[in-house]
């Protein structure tokens, strides 16, 4: 993680951020490598690529803990420490948001209710898509994986009850809306042009 676990506060607290990295992160991390091992493999790829050798439920176990393994360190990397205020997108990020949206505000309205309408838990992604050359919101269920290379992610956020019931109990919409607010767009910026 490129922050430490008191980056995020008062968005997230340090027992918060804590649980999350090292009670469900380190867990999926280490069933990964776990199950790569048993496949010979002893160096973890992110996000996992398609193992010929494995038998069909490794494959699933392999595909499943390596985009949760993906999907967390997106999300933490996501997130840029508060202490220098309220984050918004500029330059070319910037742009590609006023391609489809009439303003920055439209965008999180649209990102929130994609993430408010999910069933269940899962993630919600501020990806680009290479095929229509534009800025996309997608949302995930659970640990399932999507075409990351016709999509490819900016920033996401953590949609499971684990990433927010310290700080805000069920309150998913606050949780949600204050982390739109320490969104690391400077990264997200140097991720859209690397696609280019
Ligand atoms: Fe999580």
């Amino acid at each position: 993680m490129e922050n430490s676990y008191t980056s995020f506060e008062p968005v997230l607290s340090y027992e918060s951020v804590k649980a999350h990295y090292e009670g469900i992160y380190k867990t999926m991390r280490g069933k990964y490598t776990l199950n790569l091992k048993s496949c010979g493999i002893n160096t973890p790829e992110y996000p996992p690529r398609f193992y010929k050798k494995t038998d069909r439920e490794l494959k699933r176990d392999l595909y499943y803990y390596g985009f949760a393994v993906y999907a967390h360190e997106m999300f933490f990397n996501s997130l840029t420490e508060f202490s220098s205020g309220y984050t918004c997108p500029k330059e070319r990020f910037g742009s590609k948001i006023r391609e489809n949206w009439s303003s920055y505000d439209s965008f999180l309205y649209d990102f929130t209710e994609t993430a408010l309408k999910m069933r269940g838990p899962g993630f919600v992604w501020a990806a680009f898509d290479c095929s229509g050359g534009r800025l996309l919101i997608l949302s995930n269920s659970g640990y399932e994986a999507f075409d990351i290379k016709r999509y490819i992610p900016l920033f996401c956020i953590d949609m499971f009850e684990h990433s927010y019931y310290i700080d805000y109990y069920c309150d998913r919409e606050k949780y949600l809306k204050n982390c739109l607010r320490i969104i690391n767009y400077a990264r997200a910026e140097k991720l859209l042009e690397n696609i280019s």
